[in-house]
């Protein structure tokens, strides 16, 4: 009788698992060809709800009033840019490589657009939104937002290493390394203004997280971010490592030293409570979905469920989502749904944007860091229940304990189903609450679900393509997260450690096919190597020219040298020899001599 009663229940809850998987399945299936169809109609110059958008330039929505998103973000642009790239260089979609090449250019004209955040030498990288015909907005915003550069750089750095093994590393070099470096030099220079932060043995040791203003992802609050943090990593990480397969190993040693720097920080913003605060400003309880997303664009299933990096199956990256999802149970739309099924999540639960409502992006994300996570646990054939992840486990299955579970064992394959099933209700959610006609808005009401806000939001579309793109076993390419460890004792302290940017501008007439470095006697300046010399940029010929940060009030000597079919010349004695400022930035007008 038991028994029977058992496996009645058990054949229910089967059934409607595999329900909801095919109706998962069935959704994806027609929704992904709706959304990369609607992402790609938002992008200039032929994107059909994007008329008057440059060449490569990521509209965020059609909608022109209430909210007005007609314009530029370089987070958005850059995001969906990462996913565009990702579908062509794991040859999912091939037909993606103009809008790539026009992405390249559209960010090479932006970066030197003068805006309200500065010049391109002083801070107008930190810009967050540009007019789609590539001029700057000169409106009032929550500026600057130093996610945007390290984004940039991180979809760049994937499709230039993509490049290096099709063997294309002259456009590697000459094109997107200028591009790639001037977001790098931005995020290694300013992350830390952030704020100030001591380590000792591993253990924060003193945290002061008001700094200069700039302004998180949701350009709302001004103070550190884990989600910039977390990104500026990624980029200093992997352009390090980028700078060092072209040659360029005296910027290389720098953004290792900043990554080290920036990984420390990021310890920071985990609590004892168990999950990661998002912010530390705006008097908010700091659940946010920027937690979530900084798992999905920092993975990199080489690291494993690696908890420094909040991989998506790290123990603090799973506890984490489950505090960040019930904090949506305040949703009318959430009444009722049992503790292990998904729920419509937004931004953060104190968000008041259009009344504050769950967001397609954000519940998709929850999905994609769980797919992601079960990428990870098959691959290495186990998966661990520690002490932080136990609450997490056990909402899904009562009564689970610490401990490695191998793939044979039963409580692996109830665990990896659990996960399963329960990435799969956030997914339902979404389709659930989906018009018919397939298009994603920004936001679905908390009160009925219906679509509000921006309409056709290109990021809602990149999002749910990257989800539907983790559940197949998506696997992108690694950017360097494994075999990380937080130095012991690292310090950073804006000011005194910060660095000074120098522009090395020399006039010298070339031949075709010869090209103008600089190397001097700092590790940034390459300790006088040619072969690591700094290539200095062309585009405003017979002026080469090129921006290091170096270290403030050092007296530093340099030279140009000229290389051309492998054979370098010197610049004639003696060395130049200048002093940087204090701080801030400075200028060397030369003439090759
Ligand atoms: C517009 C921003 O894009 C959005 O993130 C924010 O919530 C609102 N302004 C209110 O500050
Ligand atoms: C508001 C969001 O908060 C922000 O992250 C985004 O960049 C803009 N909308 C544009 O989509």
């Amino acid at each position: 009788m038991r028994w029977s009663i058992l496996s009645a229940l058990l054949s229910i809850v089967a059934v409607s698992v595999r329900g909801q998987s095919s109706t998962v399945d069935a959704f994806l299936a027609a929704e992904s060809p709706i959304a990369k169809a609607n992402l790609l109609a938002n992008i200039g110059p032929s994107g059909s709800k994007s008329q008057g958008a440059k060449a490569g330039i990521v509209i965020a929505s059609p909608s022109k009033s209430n909210p007005d998103y007609l314009y530029t973000w370089t987070r958005d642009s850059a995001l969906v840019f990462q996913t565009i790239i990702e579908q062509y260089t794991l040859g999912l979609d091939t037909s993606l490589r103009s809008q790539i090449d026009n992405f390249v250019t559209s960010q090479k004209i932006i970066q030197q657009v003068s805006n309200p955040s500065g010049t391109v030498s002083s801070g107008g990288l930190g810009e967050p939104k540009f007019n789609i015909d590539e001029t700057a907005f000169t409106g009032s915003w929550g500026r600057p937002q130093r996610d945007g550069p390290a984004l940039r750089a991180n979809a760049l750095i994937t499709w230039a290493n993509f490049l290096l093994t099709q063997s294309n590393s002259s456009y590697v070099t000459g094109t997107l390394w200028p591009i790639i470096k001037l977001d790098l030099d931005y995020v290694s220079s300013n992350w830390n203004q952030t704020g100030y932060i001591l380590f000792k043995n591993n253990l924060v040791f003193s945290v002061n997280h008001s700094r200069k203003p700039r302004f998180d992802l949701w350009e709302e609050v001004n103070s550190s971010s884990f989600f910039t943090t977390a990104v500026q990593h990624r980029a200093l990480r992997q352009g390090a490592a980028l700078a060092t397969a072209i040659g360029q190993t005296g910027v290389a040693s720098g953004y290792t030293t900043q990554a080290a720097n920036t990984l420390c920080f990021l310890q920071s913003y985990w609590n004892s409570a168990g999950y990661t605060t998002a912010n530390t400003g705006g008097g908010r309880s700091g659940k946010d979905a920027n937690t979530i997303l900084t798992s999905i664009h920092t993975f990199d299933a080489a690291a494993g469920c690696d908890s420094i990096t909040f991989q998506p199956c790290s123990d603090r990256a799973l506890a984490n989502l489950l505090v960040y999802v019930n904090a949506f149970r305040i949703y009318t739309i959430n009444n009722g749904i049992a503790a292990n099924q998904g729920l419509a999540t937004g931004r953060y639960p104190e968000d008041s944007y259009f009344g504050g409502n769950p967001w397609y992006l954000t519940t998709l994300a929850v999905a994609e860091q769980l797919y992601d996570a079960l990428i990870v646990w098959k691959q290495q054939g186990s998966l661990t229940v520690t002490a932080v992840s136990q609450p997490f486990f056990t909402n899904l299955s009562p009564g689970v304990t610490i401990g490695t579970y191998s793939s044979s064992t039963s409580t692996f394959t109830t665990l990896v189903t659990a996960v399963k099933d329960y990435a799969d209700s956030f997914v339902a959610v979404v389709a659930k609450y989906t018009p018919s006609n397939g298009a994603l808005s920004e936001q679905y009401t908390r009160s009925n679900g219906s679509p509000t806000s921006a309409s056709d939001l290109t990021w809602s579309y990149a999002a749910l393509l990257t989800a539907f793109g983790a559940r197949n076993g998506v696997v992108p390419i690694s950017w360097g997260a494994s075999g990380l460890t937080v130095p012991a004792t690292c310090q950073r302290n804006n000011g005194a450690g910060g660095t000074v940017a120098v522009s090395f501008n020399v006039q010298a007439t070339t031949v075709w096919g010869e090209n103008i470095y600089v190397t001097g006697s700092v590790n940034e300046l390459a300790n006088w190597s040619t072969d690591n010399a700094l290539l200095l940029s062309a585009d405003s010929y017979p002026t080469w020219k090129i921006t290091v940060n170096l270290p403030p009030s050092t007296s530093i000597q340099y030279k140009y040298i000229r290389k051309f079919n492998g054979a370098v010349t010197w610049e004639s004695d003696p060395n130049r020899q200048f002093t940087t400022p204090s701080s801030g930035s400075y200028n060397l007008n030369d003439s090759w001599k």
